[in-house]
Formats: C-alpha cells, structure tokens, sequence
C-alpha cells in the first residue's frame, strides 16, 4: 500500500485540476451509515419499497417514519471527519477544485470546502411537493409527520429519488468538471448508481488520472481507476497528505 500512497502523493502534486467524487463512505467515519454493504441501510430496508418516487408520492408518511426521522436524527449529529478534512487540505493546497458528491449530509461543505456539486440534492433543506417553496431541514416542525408546508402541502427532502431525475445543473456541471480534471478521486462509492459513477469514467476518457479509495474494490477497479488505495477514507487521506507533504516541501 506505501507504493500507492506515495504514486497518489505524486499524481496529486503533479496535477492541476482535482476534483474529487464521494460517496457513502466518505461519511461512514462521521456516523452516517452507507446504503450498500454491511450494516447498510439497505440491508434493513428494500431500496424500491421506500426510496422510490412513487413511493414518496403515494405514502409520504411512511417514508417519513420510515427513513426522513431516523436521517434527520443522524444528520444532526454527524461532523466531519478526517475524509472530508483532507479534502480541504487539498483545497487549501490549490489542487482540488471541485467535489461532487452523492452525500445529502453537507459534511463537506462543513468541513470547509468551497465547491460542492450535491448531485443527489441535500438534506439541509426540504421542499413542499405543492408549491415547492423550500424551508430549511431544522426549520420544520416534525410533531406531524408527514410535516407540511405554510400551504399544507407535504414537504420532502430536497433529495434526488429512485425514479427522479438529477438536477440538470448539477449533472451538466459534474460532466463538465469530471472532464476538466486532471486527477479524479474517487472516494467512498461503490460506484454503481447512474449518472454518478458515469462521472470516473467521463474523467478517464479525458485523459485524467482517476485515483479510487475505497475498503472494497468496485467496478470501476481496473477498469477505469488507474489504482486502488484499499482502506478507510479518513486513515489514508492523512497518509496522502503526510506523503504530499514531503513531495511539495
Ligand atoms: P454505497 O453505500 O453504495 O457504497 C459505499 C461505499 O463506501 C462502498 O463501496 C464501501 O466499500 C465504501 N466504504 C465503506 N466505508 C468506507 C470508509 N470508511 N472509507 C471509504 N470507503 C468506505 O454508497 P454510494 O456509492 O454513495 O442515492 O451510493 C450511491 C447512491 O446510492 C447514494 O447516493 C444513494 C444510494 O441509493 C440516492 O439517494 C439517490
């Protein structure tokens, strides 16, 4: 793994545009649990049963109960951790750019970094599926479930469902980014939902070095990313940045 870590630490201070990729397991660290995998939350629920469009729109409440409350409650609590803090030393180094995430949790911007694309929406805030006016997350009044809106609408997480489509901005944005950059990052997804894991390869094909951190290999493992550096987020960005720094000192 220190061959990687040092090849990682020479990619990145050769590069001029990073950008980064998260998923699930950029989070993991903070709390929040991954959708796939052990102790997943799909392993306790059945995605199309409650994260599907039409299951929202035909039983809120129960999506509500079911996920929107116990998400909330984990949210709340969640903080950055050293994952997402070394994606800001690298911001703060002048090489990342941008990071697109799938996260709704808004740990990255917590944590400090400046350009975000929230490709699957955010948490933070709510939208009335009536008139659509938004209201922040900690603004709602939850003692009714589902909660409404001033004009008794039902509010729902500002969040990109099964079924839904990404939010063209953020999707036109990632394409452009991904093909901008010189390194891709790739950290904590088990890249297989679409368009998101299509981002590695838009990067691959324009020629940047795609870089996967990740406990697991994912399908993107030999055959897009360039390499693999196996193991937790925040445990090997601090070895990255420990290795960066003697390559730019
Ligand atoms: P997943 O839960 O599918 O995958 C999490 C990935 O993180 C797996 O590849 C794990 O091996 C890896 N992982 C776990 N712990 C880690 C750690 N400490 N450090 C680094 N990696 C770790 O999550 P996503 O890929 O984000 O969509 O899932 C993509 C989308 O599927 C989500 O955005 C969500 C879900 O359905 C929507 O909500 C629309």
């Amino acid at each position: 793994m220190h061959h990687l870590l040092k090849r990682a630490a020479a990619d990145l201070a050769a590069a001029q545009n990073v950008v980064a990729l998260t998923g699930a397991g950029i989070s993991t660290e903070s709390g929040i649990p991954p959708f796939r995998g052990k102790g997943g939350l799909w392993e306790r629920f059945d995605l199309m049963e409650i994260a599907h469009i039409d299951v929202l729109r035909g039983d809120p409440a129960k999506v509500w109960r079911i996920l929107v409350k116990e998400m909330k409650e984990i949210v709340d609590q969640a903080r950055p951790n050293d994952g997402h803090k070394g994606l800001v030393k690298l911001e703060e180094l002048g090489l990342l750019k941008t990071v697109i995430t799938q996260n709704v949790d808004g740990l990255h911007q917590m944590a400090g970094n400046t350009d975000v694309i929230e490709f699957h929406g955010t948490f933070a805030w709510q939208r009335c599926m009536d008139c659509h006016q938004r209201v922040e997350t900690h603004k709602v009044d939850m003692t009714e479930i589902p909660p409404r809106c001033e004009c008794k609408g039902i509010l729902r997480p500002d969040v990109v469902f099964f079924g839904e489509l990404i939010p063209p901005h953020h999707l036109w944005r990632s394409r452009q980014v991904a093909a901008d950059c010189d390194v891709m990052l790739v950290v904590g997804t088990s890249a297989i939902v679409q368009p998101a894991a299509l981002m590695p390869v838009i990067a691959k094909n324009s020629g940047a070095k795609v870089i996967e951190i990740n406990p697991e290999s994912t399908p993107l493992t030999h055959q897009i990313s360039d390499y693999l550096i196996l193991g937790r987020a925040g445990e090997v960005m601090n070895r990255i940045l420990a290795e960066l720094e003697q390559v730019i000192r």
